[in-house]
């Protein structure tokens, strides 16, 4: 049971579950979309990632700003307005790096209503370098950056840092060789903490770290990549040319893939979400889904509610 609206208590609510283009995406009739395409009751659709974080249920925190940001709200009515006239518990926007799903969200949030947008200089310059943005104006929503293994407060009783996972630049900004496991400011994870509880959120993370297993093992719940299944299932349904690793997210499966390189935190709520559309666990009752909860894994999906 999660706390009543009000009640301190650490609260998160899976928004978009998805990766990059949903489930179903717009352009795709792989095995999984299809399903979706016709309304088949084992694939649930998923808009694209984003997770929404409380200390009060009141005033809400946004682990990113999902491309389905306005379709995410309409079907969210914690995050609705309450008090008459301009009003939002959207409190706080938090970025984890600048790829389209995580970011586009911002042009959703431009109707002059007052929220902090917080990340690292890094995502907070490439946001700032694009104008486009700036119908976020600048006057009303502060852009704080904070460095990792800094701690803040965005909203009152949560406390929130930020940490460095193996990445990539953001998918629009390669240029060149493209380096997919840096540690720096352009990919991080979250920990988030109220109440005595804490989270974990990376929605991308090409390796684990001892920094990420230090982390998880102080959670009680992690919400965590799961892209792909097989690091080359996209090569395989012939859907593109490139690997999990290659665009900055470790496979599910195989050998140093999740299930075996986070093997040790079956203490911990572990939820798998950032899930495309080509992965055969979004697919209920597949041989896949049924491996990693054998494994102990949650897969989130849309709307599912965490009180870790
Ligand atoms: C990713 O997670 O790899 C990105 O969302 C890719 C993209 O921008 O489509
Ligand atoms: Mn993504
Ligand atoms: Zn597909």
């Amino acid at each position: 049971m999660p706390p009543a609206d009000g009640a301190a208590g650490l609260r998160a609510l899976v928004l978009g579950s998805g990766g990059g283009g949903g489930v179903p995406q717009w352009n795709c009739r792989c095995r999984v979309c299809a399903l979706a395409w016709a309304g088949d009751s084992r694939v649930k659709p998923r808009t694209q990632s984003s997770l929404a974080v409380s200390a009060d249920g009141e005033s809400w925190l946004l682990l990113n700003a999902s491309i389905d940001l306005r379709q995410q709200i309409l079907a969210t009515p914690a995050l609705q307005p309450k008090r008459e006239g301009r009003h939002s518990p959207i409190a706080a926007v938090l970025l984890t790096n600048a790829d389209v799903d995580h970011a586009a969200g911002l042009l959703a949030l431009r109707e002059r209503q007052p929220f902090t947008l917080w990340g690292t200089r890094s995502t907070l310059d490439i946001i700032g370098a694009n104008r486009v943005f700036d119908v976020v104006a600048h006057d009303i929503v502060p852009r704080r950056s904070v460095e990792p293994g800094e701690r803040f407060e965005p909203l009152p009783g949560l406390t929130v840092e930020l940490f460095p996972v193996p990445g990539k630049v953001p998918l629009w900004l390669e240029r060149g060789e493209v380096k997919t496991d840096e540690l720096g400011e352009q990919t991080v994870a979250v920990t988030a903490e109220a109440a005595g509880r804490r989270l974990v959120y990376a929605p991308g993370c090409a390796r684990a770290t001892d920094d990420l297993h230090q982390r998880i093992a102080n959670a009680n719940a992690l919400f965590f990549d799961g892209t792909l299944f097989a690091d080359d299932e996209m090569i395989v349904a012939g859907l593109g040319e490139k690997t999990g690793r290659r665009m900055g997210h470790m496979p599910i499966s195989g050998p140093d893939g999740t299930l075996e390189a986070l093997a040790r935190h079956a203490r911990v709520r572990r939820i798998l979400t950032h899930i495309n559309n080509s992965n055969p666990i979004l697919v209920e009752g597949s041989p896949e889904e049924a491996k990693v909860k054998a494994a102990g894994w949650e897969i989130a999906y849309d709307g599912m509610e965490v009180a870790p």
